[in-house]
């Protein structure tokens, strides 16, 4: 019998990252895949120290009341709605995500998302590929111009202000955005981004990007009301989190063209998607990959597990998310 201690990794990784952690503790996997209900969850963290989630994993008071032997939470994400954080500190446990190792990768997908969207890309090769182009037209598949036009941020955090990089200095944009708090002068000018209220935001942008947190606060942040104060021209990107935009809201005001086209990559109950979200022409729908190159996943899982290491052989850890637990054991 191992004296060493115990961990669930909740969903499948890359062996590379479980071989490091078997360096250090006794180590359960999750090879099918399969996410796990909170009960199998809680079952399965019997015994353990430590777990590796993902978003797909609710760490809430429920969980912690049940695992009580449990140190650390270590997401493989930099967002964290899955957490309830409040309650895993009150719990004395150290929870950790993966900030920065996919800041630009996320970026990147943003504005292949923006693109992809604004330029009519899934529509036009869902057209060639039933066999219904017969021939040239000049206004065939027109979208919204990129170049030049006014880019609407939504969340300026690292992820925002990369993206806003991309639009100012690749694609002459106009950038603007908007957050809970202003970012200092420096910031907005290595971006080239100008602060403004939500509803110049909305007013004013020809592609809007949410790239803020899920909270309560955020929850439908974009619905009919907002939809309304947009152009009818405006593409909406969401590759934050499902729930910030109201999908049926949004379903209605595609199928009525209140605005002319929207890029999905997170949805509300996912991995449900809305049906009526399946059944509009002017919107281009990812499942939750904005982050998913190999290179960034293999960062996100070693970072998760970096965190796991630190904290349980030397009380250390990299990215916590509530770093005044650490010394509290
Ligand atoms: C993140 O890191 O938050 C991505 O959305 C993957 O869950």
């Amino acid at each position: 019998m191992s004296s060493r201690p115990a961990i669930l990794i909740a969903r499948n990784i890359f062996p590379e990252v479980v071989d490091k952690l078997r360096q250090h503790f006794e180590v359960d996997t999750n090879e099918a895949d399969a996410p796990l209900t909170p009960a199998q969850l809680a079952e399965r963290l019997q015994g353990k120290v430590g777990v590796l989630t993902t978003g797909s994993e609710r760490v809430d008071a429920a969980l912690l009341a049940a695992c009580p032997q449990l140190k650390v939470v270590a997401n493989i994400a930099v967002g964290y709605n899955n957490f309830d954080l409040p309650a895993i500190t009150a719990a004395g446990v150290l929870a950790s995500n993966t900030p920065d190792v996919l800041t630009e990768t996320t970026a990147d997908f943003g504005f292949a998302l923006l693109m992809a969207t604004a330029r009519r890309l899934t529509e036009s090769e869902h057209f060639l590929r039933a066999g219904q182009w017969n021939r040239w037209a000049l206004d065939m598949f027109a979208g919204a111009e990129v170049n030049g036009s006014t880019l609407g941020i939504l969340g300026m955090g690292r992820i925002g202000q990369a993206i806003a990089r991309r639009g100012a200095l690749g694609f002459n944009m106009n950038v603007i955005y908007h957050n809970r708090s202003r970012l200092n002068a420096a910031t907005e000018a290595e971006c080239k981004a100008r602060y403004v209220d939500k509803a110049e935001l909305l007013k004013s942008a020809d592609h809007l990007i949410l790239v803020l947190p899920y909270s309560a606060e955020s929850h439908h942040a974009i619905g009919a009301a907002e939809i309304a104060q947009m152009k009818p021209t405006a593409t909406l990107i969401n590759i934050a989190r499902g729930g910030i935009v109201d999908d049926a809201a949004l379903a209605v005001a595609l199928r009525e063209k209140r605005i002319a086209a929207a890029g999905l990559d997170v949805f509300e109950g996912e991995p449900q998607v809305h049906p009526d979200l399946l059944t509009v022409p002017n919107i281009v729908l990812t499942p939750h990959i904005a982050s998913a190159t190999i290179a960034t996943r293999k960062a996100m899982a070693h970072l998760a597990a970096d965190n796991v290491i630190a904290f349980l052989t030397e009380g250390k850890t990299v990215t916590p998310l509530n770093p005044e637990v650490i010394g509290q054991g």
